[in-house]
């Protein structure tokens, strides 16, 4: 997956979001059924595009359509989850992903952009 990890991490958030409002408005929806094969719609679509997040870190990804977003969200659970990381039988839905991708970040932000920024700290402190 070629996207920020924190960028995948509010789709995920979003899509979270949505498909709790739909099975709340809709009972005739299953929200364990709904986080297996989530709806991505114009609402979903729309709040992502218009996030800051993606303006700031994928700005390519704020003038999607509604076919590439659903794309990209059957990419997610193709790609799936390492096996090394999920035990077995865990099942892979929008929760499972967040998880997944929301660790990803932590790790990211510990190896990477913690260390970057104590770097930055120390340039700007005088010796
Ligand atoms: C509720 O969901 C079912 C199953 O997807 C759908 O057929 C029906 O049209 C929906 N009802 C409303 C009011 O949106």
């Amino acid at each position: 997956m070629e996207y920020p990890s924190n960028v995948i991490l509010l789709l995920l958030q979003l899509l979270l979001q949505r498909q709790q409002t739909l099975a709340h408005h809709n009972k005739s929806l299953d929200l364990a059924q709904l986080l297996r094969d989530p709806i991505v719609d114009k609402e979903v679509l729309d709040q992502f595009q218009n996030h800051k997040l993606v303006k700031m870190y994928s700005p390519e990804l704020s003038n999607l359509h509604l076919r590439a977003l659903k794309g990209l969200v059957t990419d997610l659970f193709t790609y799936g989850i390492p096996s090394a990381e999920s035990p077995q039988g865990q099942e892979t839905n929008v929760i499972t992903l967040a998880n997944h991708y929301y660790n990803k970040r932590i790790g990211e932000l510990t190896l990477i952009e913690l260390p970057e920024l104590r770097q930055e700290i120390k340039n700007l402190l005088p010796e």
